[in-house]
């Protein structure tokens, strides 16, 4: 009797320091992952601060508190009848992250911290804002995740500590400016500064302002397809919006197949750019304008 007095009161203690988290979707495993990973740095199921039982989440509060305290006290107070709602995780996770991050709080410093070196830009028009996009990347970390194609399991994966920055412009005037970092749990880092410079937790509102990171995870790491990465090399179905611009330089049928880029997603990044970087590569092979370095590459994927 004793035994099990002891049992149950164990039980009611761990569970006092225990909140059961919720999320919408098949994806909820994976973006309760990204967003615990976050404060954690390493996979939050194997650090025990997650746990699994049966279809249901658990956190665990005693655990959580050691990584982020901002975090645990932010759940404690949504909590109800010991549950939180998806969004009550969200607000949670919103409010805590970049704090975690330790994500840098001017755009000066970012572009400090993380030197895009040889950039190349693309431009588009997309889903995420009526501003024309400027995606800048540097060439090397491409040509390197071009590189290990194979060796990735024919996956384009990009290496630790890769930034992509991605700016909206009206006219020539960078109005806001997303980026990602590659993190080194497989995730990136959302992050997002305002005209000023100044980091923020909304993107200005053109269709609806998108909170960082959980509205932007849930695109990226979603399976819907977007325009115009869905129709490319054709143009695509529909053309939201006046002026569009779509990835200008060579567009290869071949290629497109080969990475199928935007249908595999497979570092949960949306844009085309192996894609259209070996397309051109492979139109300039054909105009005698490439370097031995660029025709080995090709030769390596076999294009
Ligand atoms: C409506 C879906 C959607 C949402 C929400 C979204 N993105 Fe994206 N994102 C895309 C698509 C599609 C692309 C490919 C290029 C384009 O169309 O702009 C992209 C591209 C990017 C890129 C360039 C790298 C890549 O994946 O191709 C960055 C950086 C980026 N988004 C950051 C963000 C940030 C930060 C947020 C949240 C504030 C966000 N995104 C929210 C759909 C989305």
């Amino acid at each position: 009797m004793r035994i099990l007095a002891l049992v149950l009161l164990m039980a009611a203690c761990s569970s006092a320091e225990q909140l059961e988290v919720t999320l919408e979707g098949e994806n909820a495993q994976r973006l309760l992952r990204f967003y615990f990973g976050s404060y954690t740095s390493e996979d939050p199921f194997e650090a025990g601060l997650l746990e699994k039982r049966g279809s249901r989440f658990y956190v665990d509060l005693a655990v959580l508190r050691e990584y982020s305290s901002e975090l645990s006290q932010e759940l404690k107070a949504k909590a109800s009848g010991g549950i939180v709602s998806p969004d009550s995780l969200r607000t949670a996770v919103q409010v805590t992250y970049y704090h975690a991050r330790n994500l840098p709080r001017m755009l000066s410093e970012f572009n400090d911290q993380w030197v895009t070196d040889n950039a190349i830009t693309f431009e588009v028009h997309g889903p995420v804002t009526n501003y024309l996009r400027r995606i800048t990347l540097s060439e090397s970390a491409l040509q390197n995740a071009i590189q290990n194609y194979y060796e990735n399991g024919e996956k384009i994966r990009y290496a630790v500590g890769t930034a992509i920055k991605a700016e909206h412009l009206r006219g020539t005037r960078v109005v806001e400016t997303t980026a990602m970092v590659r993190r080194s749990d497989g995730f990136w880092d959302f992050v997002t500064y305002d005209s000023t410079g100044a980091l923020v937790s909304h993107t200005l509102p053109n269709d609806r302002a998108l909170a960082t990171p959980t509205q932007c995870a849930g695109c990226h790491f979603g399976e819907k397809g977007f325009e115009p990465e869905q129709s490319w090399p054709l143009e695509p179905a529909i053309v939201p919006g006046d002026i569009r611009k779509w990835y200008t330089g060579a567009r290869d049928t071949e290629v497109a197949e080969f990475f199928s880029e935007h249908l595999r997603r497979s570092d949960t990044l949306l844009g085309l750019y192996a894609t259209a970087y070996i397309s051109d590569l492979r139109a300039r092979r054909g105009a005698g304008t490439l370097d031995s370095s660029a025709i080995a590459l090709l030769n390596r994927l076999g294009l």
